[in-house]
């Protein structure tokens, strides 16, 4: 008898947390995943903490409830930043997140000036603050908010035009700071901007590179379902299920790129 392999549930504001999937896809090829997009809450970095602090433990809640997941992955910093530990207070289930990669990127900046991208409201919390003062005090660390790039990913994953401008100015935003001419790590500190890599580099000094966790989540993901006697599948096609908070009408363009992830089943919460 094989036994069934349970789902891990990866859960974003919208496509962005598919950067985090996408790297335990690579690792995990067998592993089957669920993934949530609040798009009824979208988007996460323009809300207030105590509106973050309270949607996504409760989100989060019902989808356990539902489809009882073997490990959630919190493929947001906005949602992380603010409401990890409220999350994970709340469920009795391994809960892997994701923060800003500041501590590979202050480890491996040489000029020790380093860049974070990301929402409004990631930039502005004292995890932040905590996160740069334990692993990048060595470091200056200029922050620009970027929720530009948030719609600018989404309107990408549904085959829209975006204004190469956008990428332009969120870079400009950060070395047109006082010593930003001396950056040389900028991290992407929101799990949408890694899908407009190739976008942001074209537009930034050849002497930046850029940085974001989501192969390190991926490591972590599957350290933890080992750990706790839930290993990813091993063999077979992996079915991915794509869950929105909002109406499935209002994902029918993200469908073709959707499809190409593994997503085949689509449902709303
Ligand atoms: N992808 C999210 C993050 O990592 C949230 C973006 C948003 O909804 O503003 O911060």
């Amino acid at each position: 008898m094989t036994s069934e392999i349970t789902p891990i549930l990866f859960l974003d504001s919208g496509i962005g947390g598919l950067s985090v999937m996408k790297a335990a896809a690579k690792l995990m090829p067998h592993q089957p995943f669920l993934y949530a997009a609040d798009y009824a809450g979208a988007p996460y970095g323009t809300k207030t903490e105590a509106e973050i602090a309270s949607r996504v433990p409760a989100l989060l809640g019902r989808l356990t409830e539902r489809y009882q997941p073997s490990l959630i992955a919190i493929a947001c910093n906005t949602a992380c930043t603010i409401a990890l530990s409220h999350v994970r207070a709340a469920l009795n289930i391994p809960i892997v997140g994701t923060v800003p990669a500041i501590k590979p990127a202050s480890l491996k900046s040489k000029s020790k000036v380093i860049g974070l991208l990301g929402t409004d409201a990631t930039i502005r919390q004292p995890y932040i603050d905590r996160l740069a003062n334990t692993h990048a005090s060595d470091c200056i660390m200029l922050r620009h908010a970027a929720p530009e790039l948030v719609s600018a990913a989404e309107a990408k994953i549904r085959g829209e035009y975006v204004d190469q401008s956008i990428y332009d100015s969120a870079i400009q935003g950060l070395i047109s700071q006082k010593n930003g001419d001396k950056i040389d790590h900028i991290i992407l500190g929101c799990t949408h901007f890694p899908l407009l890599m190739d976008e942001l580099s074209n537009c930034a000094p050849d002497t930046i590179n850029f940085l974001h966790g989501a192969d390190g989540n991926a490591r972590q993901i599957e350290r933890l379902l080992i750990e706790n006697d839930t290993p990813p599948a091993k063999s077979g096609i992996a079915h991915h299920h794509f869950i929105t908070s909002s109406s499935l009408s209002s994902i029918s363009a993200y469908k073709p790129i959707l499809r190409s992830y593994g997503f085949e089943k689509f449902d709303s919460i």
